[in-house]
Formats: C-alpha cells, structure tokens, sequence
C-alpha cells in the first residue's frame, strides 16, 4: 500500500467513527469508549503524518507552506479534543463543540486529499510511496502505545 491510501484509509475510519459518537448521548460509557478511540486514533494519525509524510513535504519549497498550514490545524484539533477532554460529556456544550471538531477535520481530511496529496505527487518520489506508508504506520504503531 502507498501512503496516499494509508492515510485515506485512516480518514474514513476517522469519517465514521466521528459520524457514530454524533449518534451517542449524554455521559454514557458508549460515547466514553468511542470519543478516546477516535481521539486516540486521530492524534496517532496526525502525529504519524507529520513524522513521515509532511517530514519530506517541509523540505520542499513547494510544499512548505502547505505542511505548515496542515500541522497547524493539527495543532487546533488538539487543543479541542483537550477542551473536550475537560467538559462534561452530558452537557448540550460538548456535543456543539464536538460537531466543530468533527467539521474542522472533515474540512483537514478532504483538504488534505484534494489539495495536498496533489503537491505532495511532484514531490515524494514513486518509489518512496511504499516505504513511507510502512513508516507511517511504525510511527503511529508507536504513538498509539504512548496513548494506552
Ligand atoms: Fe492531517
Ligand atoms: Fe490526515
């Protein structure tokens, strides 16, 4: 598998996993259990993108500015998944803060997709294409263990 399909495959894990905890209600330890797989999930993925796929699209002028763009929005679904982390789960509040959460990554993933996979073909090699979804998936493996 190439990274591009590593990484969309992730995204529509993350699409429907976010569509199900919209689904949950209140304080209940199904919206508990789902919200810290997704939450673990997508920090992995973030992280595990930023160490392999936008490693290399820093380095090229042409993708700079767009990694940049990407790992701060990055930073943004981290700040709210901790704001989540402090609400209480059965206030009208978090669900509304969750739906911008779920909104603002749907709007990353399909930047992402559209957008940057298109600049990152000029530049990542093709014979890289395989190698690095293997180290994205190490780096998430690993990210993933710190979260347990
Ligand atoms: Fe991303
Ligand atoms: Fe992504």
């Amino acid at each position: 598998m190439d990274i591009y399909s590593r990484i969309k495959n992730d995204h529509d894990c993350h699409r429907a996993m976010a569509e199900k905890i919209m689904q949950t209600s209140g304080d209940s330890s199904e919206r508990r259990e789902l919200f810290e797989e997704y939450k673990n999930d997508v920090v992995a993925h973030a992280n595990a993108e930023e160490q392999s796929f936008y490693a290399i699209l820093i380095e090229d002028e042409k993708t700079q500015e767009q990694t940049r763009h990407s790992v701060s929005e990055h930073k943004e679904a981290s700040d709210l998944f901790e704001e989540l982390e402090e609400m209480d789960m059965s206030s009208s509040g978090w669900i509304q803060k969750f739906k911008k959460l779920k909104e603002e990554l749907e709007h990353h993933m399909t930047e992402e997709e559209e957008e940057v996979f298109d600049m990152a073909h000029k530049v990542i090699p093709k014979d890289k294409e395989e190698p690095l979804a293997d180290k994205f998936d190490r780096r998430k493996q690993d990210e993933l263990k710190d979260a347990a």
